[in-house]
């Protein structure tokens, strides 16, 4: 009993999806800037200038192959510290599988991806995760049978310094972790506004809870950059708009955040920055105003079913 899976791997999601590779737990702390604006306007194109522009991650020049599909080919981008970076595009153009390459579920058939720096290709998943990347998943990844409390703490528990002998012995130090760690995961269950979730089985919670509890797992671990895949999937408009209020509070937080979202309206409204991938290149890199007018982009959108209405 030396090792817990603390990758939500082994666990189902209760929405049944199949499995997409995983990753997301310890991470160092937190990076970026605070608060920007805390009424939580829409960041403005062009917001960036208000901002520092460090490069916390740099996907650089990344070709991703399975058989004769090039799921990504030759993309590069950098995710800027204390920023909201948007990654869109239609079904199939690889936005999941940057998130795979990045969170070492998928070694890349070349190319690299760094963190502060650090380079991550071939690295673990656990190892990218401490080093401060999380992530949620297209398809909800929670344990079950486990309350929202504790699937809150497999992440916080990741971050513990305590050997597993002194956790088996329940040494002070594991003690006063253990404390710290539920105090830590009841407030990001109120964060995320499922407090009173807490003592209830993950599969029993709404679809809705669900989603926000993979959040919370994710931001468990501290991460630096939070990668959140489609977390708005199946959200009716007013989640749809509390959730982006949320990830704003996340990034004023000190979090980076990287968003992969179908909802065009969602991306616009809330990112800094938008990268659009198409058949696994990438088309564009701007501003929102810039991204929602550039004709590659629409092309790519046209007939892609999304709310961009
Ligand atoms: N493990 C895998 N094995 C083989 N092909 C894969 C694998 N993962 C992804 N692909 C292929 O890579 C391409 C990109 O898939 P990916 O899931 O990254 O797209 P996506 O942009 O996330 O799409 P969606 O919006 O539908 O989630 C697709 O053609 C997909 O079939
Ligand atoms: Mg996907």
């Amino acid at each position: 009993m030396s090792e817990v899976d603390t990758t939500g791997e082994s666990a189902m999601g209760p929405a049944g999806g199949p499995p997409e590779g995983a990753a997301g737990e310890p991470a160092m702390g937190a990076a970026g800037e605070p608060a920007k604006d805390a009424a939580g306007a829409p960041a403005a194109d062009g917001a960036g200038t208000a901002r520092q522009t460090r490069p916390l991650l740099e996907v650089d020049d990344v070709v991703m192959r399975f058989g004769g599909v090039t799921a990504l080919d030759h993309v590069s981008f950098t995710v800027n510290e204390g920023e909201i970076l948007g990654l869109i595009g239609p079904n199939g153009a690889g936005k999941t599988t940057c998130f795979n390459v990045m969170t070492g579920v998928f070694r890349p058939t070349t190319g690299q991806v760094r963190l502060n720096g650090r380079p991550l290709v071939s690295r673990s998943r656990h190892q990218i995760t401490r080093l401060g990347i999380a992530r949620t998943f297209q398809n909800i990844r929670l344990f079950p049978e486990m309350t929202a409390l504790e699937n809150v703490l497999v992440g916080t528990d990741a971050r513990h310094r305590t050997s597993v002998p002194g956790a088996l012995l329940r040494l002070p130090r594991h003690r006063k972790e253990e404390r710290a760690g539920r105090a830590k995961a009841h407030e990001l269950l109120d964060f995320m506004g499922i407090g009173s979730t807490a003592n209830q089985l993950a599969r029993n919670l709404p679809y809705g809870d669900q989603r926000r509890l993979e959040i919370a797992r994710a931001l468990a671990t501290e991460p630096a950059l939070l990668c959140l895949d489609e977390p708005a999937a199946g959200f009716n408009p007013a989640e749809k708009e509390e959730l982006l209020e949320l990830i704003r509070r996340i990034r004023d937080r000190g979090q980076t955040v990287l968003l992969i979202e179908h909802d065009m309206r969602l991306v616009m409204g809330v990112t800094d920055r938008i990268v659009v991938l198409e058949f696994g290149r990438k088309i564009a890199d701007a501003v929102p105003a810039e991204v929602r007018s550039d004709p590659k982009v629409v092309a790519a959108y046209l007939g892609v079913p999304d709310d961009a209405a």
